[in-house]
């Protein structure tokens, strides 16, 4: 018997429901969130609660608890074995998101190549058709008869054939297309995205089984879905990058087994997903020589040191207010540098358009490369390259103060290795250097001595 229906207004953001509509989350404040959604209440004779029912537990002291070192399975592909902390831990529920295209049913594709050397792999899609599948795992050379592909979205079909087939890994793609049919809201929306993910969850913990979702982005790229979704899940992983360049990035965003904002560097080709065995090198391929407006700075992605070009260009504005864009540093972060350019070195930019881009569809979130954007505007304005050979990194400060940053050691031996013989850092973490092997290391406190470090002379 279906439980009475009613209507409830659920933010999509935060997962709260509300009996009325309203065009503010009182739970966590998100504007026009609130979608309307019927519910039936969940039967207590649902299959969820039939097949795997709730065992009561006892407290236990902590010391009787048996540590079992946990099982990773790996993936075989080493960046995405990085970025889960070493592969993918048994029973754990992961979700991979990103934005359409990007790669993500690929990217799973190529993991079940190899995941199906630890047991069977069941690929459940409700995106695509298996004749569809079949075309993609031919084009990848992917054939295993331990991988069962299952073109499906109702939950309960999911569970007979995990049921027949017992597989040690899940892949669900995607979980917005799954619906249970106990819950009467519509595929993807908040409720049901919940629901299915809270089975799963139960599910992967009981038998030990990994299951991986892929969940959609919406426009803003956060996860489609309630924030919910991320705390019930053991890791989140986003894929991203730009889909003109050919580099893509998986990041850790949370992960219960593993150092988060690590990140796994991959590049599309024909036949697939490939690891960059040298992300550095690949960021920094085809840089122009001798061409004003471009800087090298070394980041940190989670414990890896990456080094990234940053481009500037400042033009004479041809009407009265000057443009400004970014492409893979903060819009703001740039025009607050901007700002500070202007008023501690005396550079007249606010009658010069600025365009910033990170080479590579790379996006830097990390205030080290701060110098490298002030130092590549710079150098377009005063049209002088910077030495192919010298790099920067720091983080600008509002009164044009660089300030240090952490791991300075691991971005000179970065550097070092790919051939750099100047680093412009900032002045305080000079202290910190351990080696500077044949990197000739210019502490800089301000952004006028970096500039005169990077240029000699500058006016
Ligand atoms: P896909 O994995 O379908 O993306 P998602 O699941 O995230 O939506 O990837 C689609 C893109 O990848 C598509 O634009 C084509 C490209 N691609 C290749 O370039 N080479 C390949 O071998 C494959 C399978 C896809
Ligand atoms: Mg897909």
């Amino acid at each position: 018997m279906a439980g009475k229906r009613k209507v409830v207004y659920v933010c999509s953001e935060c997962g709260f429901d509300s009996p009325k509509w309203q065009g503010k989350c009182p739970a966590c404040g998100s504007w026009n969130t609130m979608t309307e959604e019927t519910v039936v209440p969940v039967k207590q004779d649902s299959f969820a609660s039939r097949t795997f029912p709730h065992t009561a537990s006892q407290p236990i002291a902590i010391s009787q608890v048996e540590s079992g070192l946990e099982q990773r399975l790996s993936t075989r592909l080493s960046e995405l074995d990085r970025v889960l902390g070493g592969g993918l831990v048994e029973g754990s529920l992961v979700l991979v998101s990103g934005e359409p295209g990007i790669g993500k049913s690929t990217l799973l594709l190529q993991a079940c190549a190899s995941l199906c050397g630890h047991g069977p792999v069941l690929y459940v899609t409700g995106e695509e058709s298996l004749s569809q599948i079949k075309m993609r795992a031919k084009r990848l050379h992917i054939s295993h008869e331990r991988l069962y592909v299952f073109a499906e979205t109702e939950l309960d079909s999911i569970w007979s054939a995990i049921e027949k087939i017992s597989p040690s890994v899940v892949i669900i793609d995607s979980i917005q297309t799954i619906y249970n049919p106990q819950t009467a809201a519509t595929p993807g929306s908040v409720s049901q995205v919940r629901e299915c993910t809270l089975s799963l969850m139960q599910y992967a913990k009981t038998h030990a089984v990994s299951i991986i979702l892929v969940g959609h982005v919406n426009k803003d790229g956060g996860i489609a879905g309630p924030k919910v979704l991320e705390h019930m899940v053991d890791a989140v992983l986003n894929f991203e990058g730009d889909r003109h360049s050919s580099y893509r990035l998986l990041r850790a965003i949370k992960n219960r087994f593993g150092s988060t904002n690590e990140v796994g560097i991959f590049e599309m080709h024909e036949t697939g997903l490939s690891v960059v065995p040298n992300p550095s090198a690949a960021m920094l391929s085809g840089r122009p020589e001798n061409a004003s407006g471009s800087c090298v700075t070394a980041v940190l992605e989670g414990t890896r040191p990456l080094l990234a070009e940053v481009q500037g260009l400042v033009t004479k504005s041809a009407y009265g207010s000057a443009r400004r864009t970014s492409a893979g540093i903060d819009y703001n972060r740039a025009m607050l540098l901007l700002a500070i350019l202007e008023k501690r070195a005396g550079f007249m930019l606010s009658s010069y358009d600025a365009y910033i881009n990170v080479v590579g569809g790379l996006s830097l979130d990390e205030p080290a490369a701060d110098l490298a954007v002030v130092i590549a505007i710079a150098s377009s304005y005063l049209e002088k390259p910077v030495p192919q050979n010298v790099a920067v990194f720091g983080e600008v400060g509002l009164s044009g103060e660089i300030r240090s940053v952490s791991g300075a050691s691991q971005r000179i031996a970065e550097l070092a290795r790919l051939g750099f013989q100047k680093c412009i850092l900032p002045k305080a973490c000079m202290n910190d250097l351990s080696s500077t092997g044949a990197i000739q290391c210019i502490g800089a406190a301000t952004i006028q001595e970096a500039l005169k470090a990077a240029f000699e002379s500058f006016s």
